[in-house]
């Protein structure tokens, strides 16, 4: 089986970046991170690519004039870099079509709530104000919308009695680091196929593998 090749997108912190290459040095994912590139100059993550050995690239957002030009550079250096499947990992820009035309249905973003509930920004902190009992993590497909494109992949976390920010989220990424590699690892086996909804109107559909 060949494994897939990706680029992984970051702004921060890459926890999730690392259960990506960690999946990959133990066997678990069928991937081949081939870039990754931060908006953010100090981002973590770029430490732990070049740990792992993957090159690695700076490009600022406020290098450029508008969002569709930002993303026109994001393009070429994945293309350069020959991927065929893009993983936003806690990368905090909105694409535009630029971009999600040049990989369309395979641009995949981790979102730490069950979608669609609490999409955007600090999803914890807006599941704590609302109060929900149970939270969780969303792996989808990137449409134009804020965390609005086909769900792949969910788990539900509980959200105790005594939870502030940090003990939430910290409960959400451990799951997320468990189901974007899961995720990522059925797509590499058996790929996507993407059921178009019918002329009255719904939501385009995602399932695991090929054909009809
Ligand atoms: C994660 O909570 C992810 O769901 C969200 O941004 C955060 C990124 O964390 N999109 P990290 O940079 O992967 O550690």
């Amino acid at each position: 089986m060949t494994p897939i090749d990706v680029g992984v997108l970051i702004s921060g912190r890459g926890s999730n970046l690392q259960a990506i290459l960690d999946a990959i040095a133990a066997d678990e994912l069928a991937a081949q991170v081939r870039v990754v590139i931060s908006n953010r100059p100090k981002a973590a993550g770029l430490q732990r690519a070049a740990a792992a050995g993957v090159p690695t690239q700076f490009i600022g957002h406020r290098q450029f004039p508008d969002r569709e030009s930002f993303d026109g550079a994001l393009v070429e250096a994945l293309r350069a870099a020959q991927v065929s499947w893009v993983v936003l990992a806690g990368f905090m820009r909105i694409l535009t079509p630029v971009f999600l035309d040049a990989f369309p249905n395979r641009v995949v973003n981790i979102h730490p709530a069950l979608l669609p509930a609490f999409p955007g920004v600090d999803a914890q902190t807006q599941a704590l104000a609302y109060g929900v009992r149970v939270t969780g993590c969303t792996v989808h497909l990137v449409n134009e919308g804020v965390d609005t494109g086909p769900i792949l992949a969910q788990v539900a976390v509980p959200v105790l009695q005594d939870d502030d920010h940090d003990s939430l989220a910290a409960r959400i990424l451990e799951q997320e680091h468990r189901l974007l590699v899961e995720t990522l690892q059925r797509i590499a086996l058996a790929g996507l196929t993407i059921d178009q909804p019918p002329e009255s109107g719904g939501r385009p559909k995602v399932r695991f593998g090929s054909g009809p």
